[in-house]
């Protein structure tokens, strides 16, 4: 039948509205995500090619590299052929053998070193040309990138770059109707979105190469360009992985976001209202504060 495929997905559409969310969760049960995380991220090539452009636009050739949370290697693979040395860190224990495996199918086992465990806590043993890390969420709230780059930046030459190496988060005052259990969602349907009663406004900018402060405590202006119930908040991260090879967020990564406010308001158009926010690096969303005065 024609469509039947997209039929089935339309039938579903409002059931799959919190997959990527469940998918997500690092859960310190299984060490890790979950395998069909995994797949979600191999599978994008939105997500994947940013780093491989950012790889292209530096030259990795006999350079040294450290990656943590190399995961099921997807972006790593499009590097080691060309690099003099690797320390690879990752600390989901299910993904020990099929890395290990990987690497011996490939013959990259020889200069490369795989270090199990904590990419916040690890050191290396020498200083390297380039430290790649993709352990980003949206905000970098959920995920431990500030602190991984903040313990791994020690390890970079004078001259060495971190990839991804800025991110810019943006704010939208929003309104949608929650389900009672969450208090955020990242949209996998377009038909999920919220609507939209702002422009962008910048929240915060993360230098990774500079960050040092954990927790974010922001207060901007902004005018509404619709009158309506404000009710939550509408939230995009910008990622510049290299110069010009950037990632703007995908269903696999930094997915745009919903997050509820502390409490409804109205606004009107045209009339700024003060939009507070307050969260930490490396912690959950459930626990980010948004409120409007
Ligand atoms: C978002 S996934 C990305 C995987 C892979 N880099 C890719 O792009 O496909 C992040 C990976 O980092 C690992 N990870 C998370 N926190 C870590 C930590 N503190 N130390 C080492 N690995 C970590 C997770 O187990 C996961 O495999």
């Amino acid at each position: 039948m024609e469509f039947e495929f997209y039929s089935n997905l339309i039938d579903r559409y409002d059931s799959l509205k919190y997959e990527i969310l469940k998918a997500q969760t690092f859960s310190e049960e299984h060490y890790g995500f979950l395998p069909i995380y995994y797949k979600v991220m191999e599978s994008d090539r939105t997500r994947v090619s940013a780093f491989t452009r950012a790889f292209d636009h530096y030259d990795f050739t006999d350079k040294i590299v450290c990656e943590a949370g190399v995961g099921t290697l997807a972006l790593t693979k499009h590097f080691l052929s060309k690099v003099k040395k690797a320390y690879l860190i990752e600390n989901n224990p299910d993904l020990k053998n099929f890395i290990q495996e990987e690497l011996e199918k490939n013959g990259w086992q020889d200069k490369v070193e795989v270090i199990f465990g904590d990419a916040m806590k690890v050191g290396l043993p020498e200083k390297v040309d380039y430290i790649v890390g993709e352990l980003m969420s949206i905000y970098c709230g959920n995920e431990y990138q500030v602190q991984i780059f903040k313990n791994l930046r020690k390890y970079l030459k004078p001259d060495g770059k971190l990839l991804p190496e800025h991110i810019t988060n943006v704010v939208q005052l929003a309104n949608i109707e929650f389900e009672k259990e969450h208090k955020h969602y990242p949209i996998n349907f377009t038909r999920h979105l919220p609507e939209q009663l702002s422009l962008h406004q910048v929240v915060n900018e993360i230098d990774l190469y500079q960050v040092e402060e954990l927790k974010v405590k922001k207060t901007l202006e902004i005018t509404p360009l619709l009158s309506g119930t404000v009710n939550s908040v509408y939230m995009h991260s910008m990622v510049q992985v290299a110069e010009g090879c950037n990632f703007t967020g995908t269903d696999s990564l930094m997915p745009p976001t919903v997050c509820k406010l502390e409490n409804p308001v109205q606004v009107k158009k045209g009339q700024s209202v003060r939009l507070n926010v307050e969260y930490e690096f490396g912690t959950s969303l459930d626990e980010a504060k948004f409120w409007v005065e």
